[in-house]
């Protein structure tokens, strides 16, 4: 929205490229408006500039008022009954291939979408009161995954088949039992080494298929390995796994923590950064996990947040070296630096 310059105040978003008449950048798209930006505009004597919205709360809102969001619905609502239909069907014993080809024409109409939805991650956090199951995460997998290939700038056929791979990745966990699958409450060890045989289950059933690309049928068996070596089932290292699987590994990770489990509450997408920051830059390809938070983390730029004292605050600037303990703002008007106040966390996004 178009806002004149006594309107615009410290913390909001700048959304143009701003130039003086001779070509001179006078501030780039995204930049957090600070004391200095607001001086610098008014020496420039700038009387509107464009800027993106005040909060994320209205943002979502925005998005799902949208038509272009109830588009995003619809497609994922039909997306994931397709799926539904054509994994079970892959399921039974006499298998045919029309199944593997809704699968396929299911990947490439998730693609064109995706093309046409710059704000797909936003629209995917929007939809996970959606979430339940095997396929709606499965669907999410590969949105976010071919969003990820984009931003690593991977040729399209490659982000296609990313796709693809996050619709069948977790196709194994369709032949475990239920009660484990399902189960609300910690696995016992016996549960979860059954749980984890999705990976080569998965395998064998996509193994008997000619027609399946080979790097899908390697990522149901490879997700959960990680660069490190502790993952599973192989335990490969990094120089073991091709980039498909890398990046399937990162977009399952990050789904699955953000999403509503039958066992617990949507993980905060500030803790899982902080998981990711922690742990993951071994786990997972560096390059691939950097690029990756730092794309994610400007969704969140504005998101109203629960801090650990109780106090509401509006995530205002994403500090690259700590980039789960962003500057805020609380109600009251003060701005804390997360980075240098490590008593006080982000618990929780608030709607
Ligand atoms: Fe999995």
């Amino acid at each position: 929205m178009k806002m004149s310059l006594e309107n615009i105040k410290v913390g909001m978003c700048v959304g143009q490229d701003l130039y003086t008449e001779s070509g001179q950048l006078i501030t780039p798209i995204n930049t957090i408006v600070t004391p200095e930006l607001l001086a610098r505009l008014k020496k420039f004597r700038i009387s509107c500039l464009e800027m993106t919205y005040d909060s994320l709360d209205d943002y979502i809102f925005d998005i799902k008022s949208t038509s272009g969001f109830k588009f995003f619905q619809n497609e994922c609502t039909e997306a994931k009954e397709s799926l539904t239909s054509s994994l079970d069907n892959i399921l039974q014993e006499n298998p045919d291939n029309s199944h593997i080809d809704m699968i396929k024409n299911l990947s490439a109409l998730l693609y064109e979408n995706n093309k046409k939805n710059i704000n797909l991650i936003d629209m995917v956090y929007s939809m996970h009161e959606y979430s339940d199951s095997v396929y709606t995460h499965s669907v999410n997998v590969g949105m976010i995954a071919s969003h990820l290939g984009h931003w690593l700038n991977l040729p399209e056929d490659e982000i296609k088949l990313l796709v693809t791979c996050g619709l069948f990745h977790d196709i194994g966990k369709l032949l475990i039992p239920k009660e484990i699958l399902e189960k609300p409450g910690e696995l016992t060890p016996g549960e979860y080494k059954i749980m984890q045989s999705h990976t080569s289950k998965g395998f064998e059933l996509l193994d008997q298929f000619d027609d399946i690309d080979d790097r899908i049928k390697k990522v149901a068996l490879l997700h959960h390995e990680r660069c490190d070596g502790t993952g599973y089932p192989m335990h490969f290292n990094g120089d073991q796994l091709d980039k498909f699987s890398k990046i399937i590994a990162i977009a399952d990770a990050y789904e699955a923590m953000t999403s509503e489990r039958v066992y617990r509450e949507p993980i905060c997408p500030f803790t899982v950064v902080s998981y990711f920051e922690k742990e993951g830059l071994h786990k997972f390809d560096t390059k691939y996990v950097l690029k990756f938070l730092n794309k994610i983390l400007n969704s969140y730029l504005h998101a109203k947040v629960l801090l650990s004292n109780d106090k509401v605050a509006k995530v205002i600037m994403i500090n690259k070296n700590a980039r789960s303990r962003p500057l805020v703002k609380v109600e009251d008007g003060d701005f804390i630096d997360l980075s240098v106040t490590p008593e006080i966390s982000i618990v929780k996004m608030l709607p």
